[in-house]
């Protein structure tokens, strides 16, 4: 049975104020504040995933998160070409290179976050050969992960653990343009493949036919077959976890650029319609779309900044005639005045506050989170003039 496109709601179609490039560069002073704040404690360590306290405790390679600090650095850089941002990242390159070495929490699939925002990029914009190298040793250990009778590549852990194998997530979206990236630098077929195949299997079973999402999808190793869908950090194995739904949104239009799939936008779309479908009055999205207002629960700002970066990538794939362009831009401007005005963290660490990392494992809840600052700065980044992602 075939995905299913959404009507979008009709509230879309109210013509908003565009998000003037005098806005988006005041918007962008107060990242780049916030950022020039943090920088003197994080030079040689990173922001912990989650701010506590109005603060994020300094950590060194234990998350899956340290590259969006990198990321941080290198789009100040690239907004303002001053070279303390380069140093600092290109600095930080020894951490990355000793997690290599180390083999430090390095079995997982969120390799990509790491190295595409630390290495892949200082690579492209410096031509910083050291961080090449890296990133490769980066892609090799992913592709590592990938199953080739089940076509995923498994998400977390080691990969002879039968509890973990075949498993995939939808968070992996934004992983494989890594090996994509390796493939085309090197020309390793298998690298584009493993890539390829991943995101196919991806838009099969994570996307359900209501264009919902499973967090994450089992399939049997041996046989390839599918086994079962559940959650991970969503309310319910049958609910639609906010931030999972983003992924999704910005991955798969992100997948167009690698595959030229036609199929990929179009499904970036029906998710995004069912995203924008079940924001509150406020269009910042509760922490599962399961929610309604009398809910009370919390945001998830990040997941509301995501979302945002997989529209913007998506209007860059869709025709100029396509009919809902002007709806897009509206739950673009939206979005972004609500998180400037309501959400911007003024005064302590982190760039939007209300993030939820794990509700269910009382991880980072109602706090900034440091991808939730990474891509509200990168949609900021975006909406402000040509870029070409780290994605
Ligand atoms: N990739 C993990 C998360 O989104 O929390």
């Amino acid at each position: 049975m075939s995905v299913v496109l959404e009507s979008l709601n009709p509230r879309y179609a109210a013509v908003q104020t565009p998000l003037t490039p005098a806005w988006l560069q005041a918007a962008i002073t107060d990242v780049l504040d916030s950022i020039d704040a943090m920088l003197p404690r994080f030079t040689t360590t990173f922001p912990a995933a989650s701010a506590k306290d109005g603060r994020y405790p300094a950590v060194e390679k234990v998350d899956w998160t340290e590259g969006f600090w990198t990321g941080l650095l290198w789009l100040a850089w690239e907004v303002t070409g001053d070279n303390k941002y380069r140093q600092s990242a290109l600095g930080l390159l020894d951490s990355f290179a000793h997690r290599l070495d180390g083999q430090i929490k390095v079995d997982t699939h969120d390799l990509g976050f790491l190295y595409l925002l630390s290495c892949v990029n200082a690579w492209k914009l410096t031509g910083n050969e050291r961080a090449r190298e890296l990133a490769l040793r980066a892609a090799e250990l992913l592709f590592r992960r990938f199953d080739t009778t089940a076509g995923v590549i498994q998400a977390w852990g080691d990969l002879s653990d039968p509890a973990r194998q075949g498993r995939m997530i939808i968070d992996c979206n934004l992983n494989v343009p890594l090996l994509f990236w390796a493939a085309d630098e090197t020309g390793n077929r298998a690298w584009r493949d493993a890539a390829r195949r991943h995101l196919a299997q991806a838009s099969r079973y994570l996307v359900r036919n209501d264009a919902s999402t499973f967090h994450t999808f089992y399939l049997d190793i041996h046989s390839g077959q599918p086994l079962r869908g559940d959650t991970h950090q969503g309310f319910s194995d049958d609910s639609c976890w906010a931030r999972g739904q983003a992924w999704g949104m910005l991955g798969f239009a992100l997948g167009f650029n690698y595959t030229g799939d036609a199929r990929l936008p179009e499904l970036s779309r029906k998710l995004s319609h069912y995203f924008l479908n079940r924001l509150p009055e406020d269009y910042v999205c509760y922490w599962d779309l399961i929610f309604s207002p009398q809910d009370h629960a919390f945001r998830d700002t990040s997941a509301a900044a995501i979302a945002v970066c997989g529209l913007v990538e998506l209007l860059k794939q869709l025709p100029l005639s396509d009919t809902l362009r002007p709806a897009y831009g509206n739950a673009i401007s939206l979005i972004m005045r609500n998180l400037h005005q309501y959400y911007f963290a003024h005064g302590e660490d982190g760039l939007l506050r209300e993030g939820v990392y794990n509700y269910g494992r009382h991880m980072g809840i109602n706090v900034p989170n440091l991808w939730g600052d990474y891509f509200y700065f990168e949609a900021l980044v975006r909406l402000s003039r040509i870029w070409t992602p780290y994605w």
